[in-house]
């Protein structure tokens, strides 16, 4: 497994593979899975998926511009040599870690906003972080040059801003969206649950019984929105320590408001637990 710095060498290994002219990866497809590293198996999860085009270029990059000024970005988990040791085993062929100036030259003044989009769900809490996703994931296609990219629901409001900017700025890329990845007791893997304290990951747990709650109530047939975003609150409620961001029922492709659920809404809740933000969500069978 190599591991490149530059955008010039990431270029330079995906048309190698394109040409045939890398003799151990000749006929195969490529397959990017971005990521800010602190891999686990929700990641490993979109690596394995990605191996079926042949090729899996895996970036790891803490990408300064998604993060606002009084979020997480120092204190971001970073753990380089276990990330490479985690993506070799699950599949992937190069890894693409860059330097914050390789990604963001002093001069860089070009951003990718993807309006309306933007501002709802996390991007209504934290201004600015969808552009920085936009603009970095911009940056990986334009280099990899991908066949496919590979995705997890866990992120459900970013698959949507990364769809629209894919169709709309016609990347020849796929998008492809990975089922969320969860612990045994049912918390959505995250790099993120790093920060919790026992008693925190304890009350976290609220977040994804909140979720299976109402894919309960569509089960027996609830379909109001009101009814079923207020079972939720009940179930968050129950931890008076988780501290609710947002509780929306909306069109995954929008992100807009729902009053009636229906197949493909996206029930999505975002919390703090102590310090930490988590966020979870259904895709509404
Ligand atoms: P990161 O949080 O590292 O996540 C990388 C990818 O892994 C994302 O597509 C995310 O949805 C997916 N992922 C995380 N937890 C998961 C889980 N429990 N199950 C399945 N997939 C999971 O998302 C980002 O990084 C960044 O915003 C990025 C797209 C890399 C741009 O900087």
């Amino acid at each position: 497994m190599q591991i490149l710095r530059t955008v010039v060498e990431l270029r330079e290994w995906s048309r190698a593979v394109r040409r045939g002219s890398d003799l151990n990866a000749q006929g195969c497809g490529i397959g990017l899975v971005p990521t800010m590293g602190a891999l686990h198996a929700g990641h490993a999860s979109l690596i394995r998926a990605a191996a079926s085009c042949g090729q899996v270029a895996v970036s790891i990059f803490v990408n300064p511009t998604q993060f606002g000024p009084n979020e997480d970005f120092a204190r971001y988990p970073r753990s380089f040599d276990a990330d490479c040791a985690l993506a070799q085993a699950a599949g992937a062929t190069v890894i693409f870690a860059p330097s914050v100036k390789e990604i963001y030259p002093d001069s860089a003044a070009t951003y990718v906003e993807v309006a309306g989009l933007s501002e709802r769900l996390d991007g209504k809490s934290r201004p600015g972080h969808f552009r920085g996703v936009a603009t970095v994931v911009s940056k990986l296609l334009i280099a990899a040059e991908p066949d496919r990219a590979f995705f997890g629901q866990k992120d459900a409001a970013q698959v949507s801003v990364l769809r629209r900017m894919v169709e709309d700025l016609r990347f020849a890329t796929e998008i492809v969206v990975c089922p969320i990845v969860r612990e045994q007791d049912g918390l959505a893997m995250s790099s993120r649950n790093a920060y919790l304290s026992s008693a925190e990951r304890a009350q976290a747990l609220a977040l994804s019984r909140g979720v299976r709650r109402v894919e309960a109530l569509v089960a027996q047939g609830e379909r109001r929105a009101g009814v079923l975003i207020e079972a939720a609150r009940t179930e968050f409620a129950a931890e008076p320590a988780v501290r609710i961001d947002y509780v929306e029922l909306v069109d995954w492709a929008t992100l807009l408001p729902v009053e009636t659920a229906t197949p493909g809404s996206l029930f999505a809740v975002a919390a703090f637990v102590g310090a930490t933000r988590l966020i979870d969500n259904a895709i509404l069978a």
